[in-house]
């Protein structure tokens, strides 16, 4: 059988969030330059999102670009933002075809012009459909999100629309740039790095990780239902003992 008729659909994740890693290093084992890696990840992306609509997954969230990749060299960083307006200007026909709601965080306005009237278009046209939420982490760091919440927290309780006391973790989580959004179940990485560079600090605090060695451009539809898969065999305890759990 293969893997995707293993997957238990009632008890899938609402929410997966990837750290598509290892393009550069996927270019250099074909003996090309980096951004040859990119270009070739746009097609896992484009997987990896149609699986997940097909299974029932609600959000989809894709780690693309994050505030310290801006001290990449400067080809790298200008070839990464003029493959997102192509991509954005392809795909959004496709997201309306499949229903798919397309959705940003991070610090969108410090991206260059085009690319962030892409995003904007592409959030736009995309914004009433239902079956599934792509959220697009770009330029995108998890303490800057923090910060940004702590701060609009601290003007609110200066002003006097809040009081300091009442803020607790669902008031912190609506001040975030994923509010409304559930947490993810599932964290994936690709490339065998396991580390989180700065991604949903707040957001993957009870979250499953998942680490594999697979380059991002090599990761396709069979490798997210393995992912799934793994998740669906683990026990969330959420600090309960097993045995709780079990009865
Ligand atoms: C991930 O692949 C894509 C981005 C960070 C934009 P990398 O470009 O980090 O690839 P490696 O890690 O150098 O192989
Ligand atoms: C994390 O990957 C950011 C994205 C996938 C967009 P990096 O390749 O930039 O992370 P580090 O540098 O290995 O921590
Ligand atoms: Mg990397």
């Amino acid at each position: 059988m293969d893997s995707k008729s293993l997957i238990n659909t009632e008890r899938l994740p609402k929410h997966i969030a990837i750290i598509m890693d290892g393009n550069g290093r996927w270019a250099k084992q074909h003996g090309k330059h980096r951004v040859f890696g990119h270009r070739n990840g746009v097609q896992s992306v484009r997987e990896c999102t149609e699986a997940a609509a097909e299974l029932g997954v609600e959000y989809l969230t894709l780690y693309a670009f994050s505030t310290e990749n801006w001290n990449r060299p400067a080809l790298e960083v200008n070839a990464l933002m003029t493959l997102l307006v192509e991509t954005l200007g392809k795909e959004v026909d496709t997201l309306m075809k499949n229903n798919i709601r397309l959705k940003a965080i991070g610090d969108l306005s410090k991206l260059p012009k085009r690319t962030h009237k892409a995003l904007l278009d592409g959030i736009e046209k995309t914004k009433d459909n239902q079956r599934m939420t792509l959220v697009l982490a770009l330029n995108y760091s998890g303490k800057w999100e923090i910060l940004e919440a702590a701060k609009q927290l601290a003007k609110d309780s200066k002003s006097g629309k809040l009081n300091p006391d009442d803020i607790d973790e669902e008031m912190f989580s609506n001040a975030l740039t994923t509010a409304g959004i559930p947490d993810p179940e599932l964290l994936i990485r690709t490339s065998g790095e396991t580390r989180l560079s700065n991604f949903l600090l707040w957001q993957l605090a009870y979250s499953e990780f998942y680490f594999t060695a697979e380059f991002w451009p090599d990761f396709k539809k069979e490798s997210l239902y393995k992912a799934i898969l793994d998740y669906q065999n683990r026990e969330r305890r959420f600090g309960k003992t097993s045995e709780q759990i079990i009865n």
